[in-house]
């Protein structure tokens, strides 16, 4: 590659870039007190300082650019102290920076923490991991049922934590993705193996790219094979399961329940595109957005003419209407169930008042296997993806669930 030099510092002197200079001495620059290291060092020449361009603009986030016919050095691109405060605005706006108590409705269960908190991926496999769980085990306050809390505000943490002592839970922000466990992710491209919910703990899921910091969190949360082993072996443990907000279920193919020997379709244009392609599409000035809404411009690159997400809304209607038939069929398996049910307090199904039929008491695994994957979709539906995440594999979850229960 070209070098390129730039004379005198002009192009730095806002900011305070310095390098001192001794006769026979190596050339070294410092950023704001930091060493700049470059792959060509800076050279005395005729007394004057040459540093290379490239390392210096590219360190403030410019792109540089040669024009051989012209003999120019065009830079480009906004800085990187410019793009932190409009990323920063940007991810103000983002729902994942909203949550001011991520906790609160997680819980403050151990296992809860990795996805639900900063600090709790930030800490993740370190010496000091974060253990709110085990913390109030430990705290006399908190197992102190009696003991109310000086301020009322407070009142509801009384037996969660002490709010004076306690090692508060962190809202997810820049330093879960770009420091500690999480930039690690997003830099190999690896689930770490206790991070893996498909291998139960014990296997690295290789994603291959920044993806897997996105699937580390958002993978539906359960072991949907391990699941379906157990409602199909005698005297295994039926588990009251419902998916765990599953848009990376679909997206990564991985968290549907599926049937053994059924090649399930993907949309794999869109698989390809990964989380960050859609909801972290480049700007036009080049940097990654961070507002985590997916842009239209992104469709159309295959869409043409695409106005909105649900494309007319076609994919939607027909997802709809196989959940219709799913649900008749899952219902007329199961005696006395009216609902599906989609949460922790009513899956598999409930009767007519309301209470869960457990599914220890549901003898048709495909039932539960239908009612699992209408729970996947709807949830898809209703909750703002749209059915856009996946379209084939949700459908084909929803086909082949059919199929079996007829
Ligand atoms: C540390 C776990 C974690 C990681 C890593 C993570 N998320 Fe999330 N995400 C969540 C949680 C939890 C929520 C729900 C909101 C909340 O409680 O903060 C959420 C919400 C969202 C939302 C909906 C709200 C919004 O901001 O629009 C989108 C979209 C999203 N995440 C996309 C992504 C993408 C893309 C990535 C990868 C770059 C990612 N997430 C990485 C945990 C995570
Ligand atoms: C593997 C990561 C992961 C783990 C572990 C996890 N969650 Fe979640 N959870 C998520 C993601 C991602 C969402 C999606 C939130 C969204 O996008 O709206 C979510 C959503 C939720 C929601 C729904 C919030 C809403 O706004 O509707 C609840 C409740 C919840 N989780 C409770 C828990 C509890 C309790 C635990 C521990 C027992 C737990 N979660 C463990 C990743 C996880
Ligand atoms: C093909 C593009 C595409 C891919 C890939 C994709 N998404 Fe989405 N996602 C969308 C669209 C479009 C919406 C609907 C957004 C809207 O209506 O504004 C959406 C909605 C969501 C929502 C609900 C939005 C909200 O504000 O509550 C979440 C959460 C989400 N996606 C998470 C993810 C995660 C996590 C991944 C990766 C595992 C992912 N998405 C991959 C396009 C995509
Ligand atoms: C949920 C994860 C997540 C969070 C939170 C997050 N980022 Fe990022 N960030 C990413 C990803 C993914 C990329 C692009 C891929 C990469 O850098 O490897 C990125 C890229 C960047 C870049 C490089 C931009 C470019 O295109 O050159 C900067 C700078 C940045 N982030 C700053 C921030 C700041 C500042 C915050 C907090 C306000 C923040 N990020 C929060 C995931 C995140
Ligand atoms: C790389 C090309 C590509 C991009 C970009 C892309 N899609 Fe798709 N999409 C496809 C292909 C190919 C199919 C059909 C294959 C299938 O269904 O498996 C499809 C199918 C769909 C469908 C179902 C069929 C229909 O037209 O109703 C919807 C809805 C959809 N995409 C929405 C989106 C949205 C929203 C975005 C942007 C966030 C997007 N797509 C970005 C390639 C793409």
């Amino acid at each position: 590659m070209k070098k390129y030099w730039l004379i005198g510092l002009a192009l730095v002197l806002t900011f305070a870039v310095a390098i001192p200079v001794a006769a026979n001495q190596i050339i070294k620059i410092y950023v704001n007190g930091q060493e700049l290291k470059s792959d060509v060092a800076p050279q005395l020449v005729k007394g004057r300082t040459l540093v290379p361009i490239r390392a210096i603009a590219e360190y403030f986030g410019k792109e540089v650019n040669y024009d051989p016919k012209k003999n120019a050095v065009t830079i480009t691109g906004k800085t990187n102290l410019e793009l932190t405060s409009v990323i920063s605005q940007e991810w103000a706006t983002a729902g994942h920076a909203n949550t001011k108590n991520p906790l609160a409705y997680a819980g403050p269960r151990d296992n809860c923490t990795p996805c639900h908190s900063g600090n709790g991926l930030e800490r993740y496999g370190t010496d000091k991991p974060y253990t709110p769980g085990t913390a109030i085990k430990t705290n006399p306050i908190a197992t102190d049922k009696a003991y109310t809390d000086k301020d009322p505000k407070n009142a509801k943490y009384t037996f969660m934590f002490d709010p004076y002592e306690a090692d508060m839970p962190s809202p997810i922000g820049c330093a879960t993705c770009h420091s500690g466990p999480g930039a690690n992710i997003l830099k190999t491209g690896v689930v770490p193996a206790k991070l893996n919910i498909f291998s139960g703990g014990t296997a690295e899921w290789k994603v291959g790219n920044g993806d897997a910091l996105c699937y580390t969190c958002h993978n539906g949360r359960r072991d949907v094979a391990k699941i379906l082993k157990d409602w199909t072996t005698p005297g295994a443990t039926k588990a009251n399961t419902y998916p765990h907000h599953g848009w990376g279920a679909l997206v990564t193919g991985k968290g549907g329940m599926e049937y053994s020997g059924v090649k399930y379709a993907q949309t794999t244009a869109h698989q390809s595109l990964g989380c960050i392609g859609c909801h972290m599409s480049k700007t036009k000035d080049g940097y990654v957005s961070h507002d985590f809404k997916p842009k239209i411009e992104t469709c159309t690159k295959c869409h043409a003419g695409m106005t909105e997400f649900t494309n007319g809304g076609k994919l939607k209607k027909e997802l709809e209407e196989k959940l219709v038939t799913l649900e008749k069929l899952v219902l007329a398996k199961i005696p006395g169930a009216v609902k599906i049910g989609l949460d922790n307090s009513t899956a598999p199904a409930v009767d007519k008042d309301g209470k869960r039929i457990p599914a220890a008491n549901i003898s048709s695994a495909e039932a539960l296997v239908g009612a699992y994957n209408y729970a996947l979709v709807i949830q898809e539906l209703e909750n703002g993806g749209k059915g856009v995440h996946n379209p084939s594999y949700a459908k084909a979850l929803l086909d082949e669930s059919i199929k079996k229960l007829q």
